[in-house]
């Protein structure tokens, strides 16, 4: 009898899959962070509607934000952040952090990392 087994639903296959493409990503290191897919304003603007809810994601943002959540150029300014960084927190579940899961689309994410590292110093 043939096996019908959904060879790509199976949890650990999947799980080998994002490491693969994790370690591609690493690999790929240095290339990935200079290019950068995302969209910047788009970004921005994205980040004004759903992320400043919480955080300080402009510098001349208005109104009240939640005093545990880093500012946006907080965060672009930490010397441990990078495109990778920001993609892995935004895909990780925050199972005990204060910030709530947020499923952004490819897109979305790559805008809003895009927007975040334009505000970086250097
Ligand atoms: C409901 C409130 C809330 C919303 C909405 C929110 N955040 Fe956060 N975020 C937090 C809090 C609180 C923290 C600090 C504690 C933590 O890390 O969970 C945080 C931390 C972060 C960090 C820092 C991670 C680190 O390495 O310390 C990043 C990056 C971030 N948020 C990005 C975003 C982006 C991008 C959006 C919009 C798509 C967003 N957040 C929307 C509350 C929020």
């Amino acid at each position: 009898m043939k096996s019908t087994r959904p060879i790509l639903l199976q949890p650990t296959r999947l799980f080998l899959a994002f490491l693969l493409w994790l370690a591609v990503l690493l690999a790929a290191g240095p290339a990935v962070a200079q290019d950068q897919p995302g969209n910047i304003a788009m970004g921005k603007r994205f980040a004004l509607n759903v992320c400043a809810e919480c955080h300080f994601v402009t510098e001349d943002q208005e109104g009240l934000v939640r005093a545990d959540a880093p500012t946006f150029d907080d965060v672009a300014n930490m010397p441990s952040t990078t495109q990778l960084s920001l993609r892995v927190f935004l895909m990780s579940p925050h199972a005990r952090r204060q910030m709530p899961n947020l499923v952004l689309s490819e897109q979305q994410m790559d805008d809003v990392i895009a927007y975040i590292l334009s505000m970086r110093r250097e």
